[in-house]
């Protein structure tokens, strides 16, 4: 199977696993990307197994709406069951880095408001070690310089996003050269350097469940530590 058939295959299999909740609105929350589109698209032929859905951006509102799919509004969500996303990278404690599509603080708060985490990747984006994906910072512009001296002292080589605005209005620094061997530790560090909006790190808050599809087709389930339920 292709790149675009394993996507296709991670998202119907993502929207299988959104059940409804019989006593409580069930709230999905959905990231961003090609992956994430592809999930989206599935969603949608089961749209009335669930009450409606928080978007991780824009683009992803938009698409969300076109297909019918009512689209909150955060501050108006109690509580989510679910986020589903795809990834850049992911290792095997289903750590990711995130972001290449530039929502990746979105992403970081819907993500920290559901229930269970499901990441949706195929096999091309799982590594032994974070960091070959150059990592995403977004930044208040006026910082853009004096975080950028900053990572290069953590040993990253910054990168402006060129003609990139993120939907918060900021800009954003592809980080390369990290060698990412304790993801936690550099997520701290880099959310401390002033002018960071976040990072896509998503060590602190990792994936609580995996779906791999693999070039054969097979789909690879993996929990992560938290074995979150349903
Ligand atoms: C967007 C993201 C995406 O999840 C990530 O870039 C993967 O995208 P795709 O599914 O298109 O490969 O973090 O900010």
């Amino acid at each position: 199977m292709n790149q675009d058939e394993l996507k296709a295959a991670v998202g119907n299999r993502a929207a299988e696993h959104i059940e409804p909740h019989l006593t409580r609105e069930t709230i999905v929350g959905v990231g961003t990307g090609s992956t994430a589109n592809c999930f989206i698209d599935a969603l949608a032929k089961s749209k009335h197994m669930f009450d409606g859905a928080v978007a991780s951006s824009e683009v992803t509102a938009e698409r969300l709406q076109g297909h019918g799919i009512p689209v909150y509004d955060l501050n108006d969500v109690n509580e989510m069951q679910f986020y589903v996303d795809g990834a850049d990278e992911a290792n095997s404690n289903l750590e990711l880095i995130k972001g290449g599509g530039g929502a990746l603080t979105r992403e970081k708060i819907v993500a920290s408001v559901a229930r269970k985490f499901i990441c949706i990747i195929d096999e091309t984006k799982l590594v032994e070690t974070l960091g070959q994906f150059p990592l995403p910072v977004e930044v208040i512009p006026m910082a853009r310089s004096s975080v950028a001296r900053k990572l290069v002292a953590l040993g990253g080589q910054p990168v402006y996003r060129q003609g990139f605005v993120t939907d918060n209005g900021n800009v954003i620094l592809d980080v390369h050269r990290l060698s990412i061997t304790d993801p936690c530790k550099l997520e701290d560090e880099i959310n401390g350097i002033p002018g960071v909006v976040t990072q896509g790190l998503f060590a602190r808050r990792p994936a609580d469940f995996m779906l791999m599809a693999r070039a054969s087709g097979v789909i690879d389930e993996l929990w992560g530590q938290s074995k979150a339920s349903d």
